[in-house]
């Protein structure tokens, strides 16, 4: 069986507290922090962006991926990375020339990431297998957490899973997931789970842990 890592999402963390959360998280055994950023025009929600991230990089020494759900990504790139993100995960939808902003990723020293929605195919991902680190497929409209997971994702992945074979692509699922979905998509070809509010439930480190356990003793 494959290593399947853990990425909770901090979007349904309590924001008030939120060095606290990340703290809780890391000791509560995430392999990542997965961190939403939105911008109110690629998707309808806000959140943060990068001096927020900086705030909080001290906090965990675990991988930041931040996915980037906003519509000019290019425009931010050194910002994340000097505060202090590890993974960055645009979306194909909004990256016209996503080769050169791959490359850009690469180049800052960062693993690069490609996003597609539920709506949207994977073709042309074939051309950029050498740039990519991570493949995120949508299981939810991103903009919201704690929504239900879309079914036909589970064909996505597996096609995604068809085109990266045995390359060392990471294959992350983001949306709807909790400890009855898991290993399906896990068994589809997922190795990196997102998730926000089968995790950030109960409150504490101990509820963490155990969510985090459940969503792996499945796997
Ligand atoms: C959705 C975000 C997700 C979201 C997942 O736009 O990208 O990371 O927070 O939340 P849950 O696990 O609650 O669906
Ligand atoms: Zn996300």
């Amino acid at each position: 069986m494959p290593e399947v890592l853990i990425a909770p999402s901090i979007l349904s963390s309590n924001f008030s507290c939120l060095a606290e959360e990340i703290k809780a998280i890391d000791k509560a055994g995430a392999d990542w922090i997965h961190l939403d950023v939105m911008d109110g025009h690629f998707v309808p929600n806000l959140t943060f962006g990068p001096p927020i991230i900086k705030s909080i990089r001290d906090y965990s020494k675990k991988p930041f991926d931040a996915h980037l759900m906003v519509t000019n990504p290019d425009d931010l790139l050194e910002e994340y990375v000097n505060a202090g993100v590890n993974i960055i995960t645009v979306h194909k939808e909004v990256t016209p020339h996503l080769d050169k902003t791959l490359n850009r990723i690469r180049e800052l020293g960062c693993k690069a990431g490609v996003s597609i929605n539920p709506a949207t195919s994977i073709s042309g991902l074939e051309f950029l297998l050498d740039k990519l680190d991570l493949i995120l497929v949508m299981t939810v409209n991103p903009g919201f957490g704690g929504q239900k997971f879309i079914e036909s994702s589970l064909c996505k992945i597996k096609l995604v899973k068809e085109l990266v074979n045995d390359k060392p692509i990471k294959i992350q699922v983001d949306g709807g997931i909790n400890e009855v979905i898991a290993p399906r998509v896990i068994d589809a070809g997922a190795n990196v789970i997102v998730a926000g509010s089968a995790i950030f439930n109960g409150d504490c480190v101990e509820s963490y842990s155990n969510n985090i356990k459940a969503l792996r003793c499945n796997i």
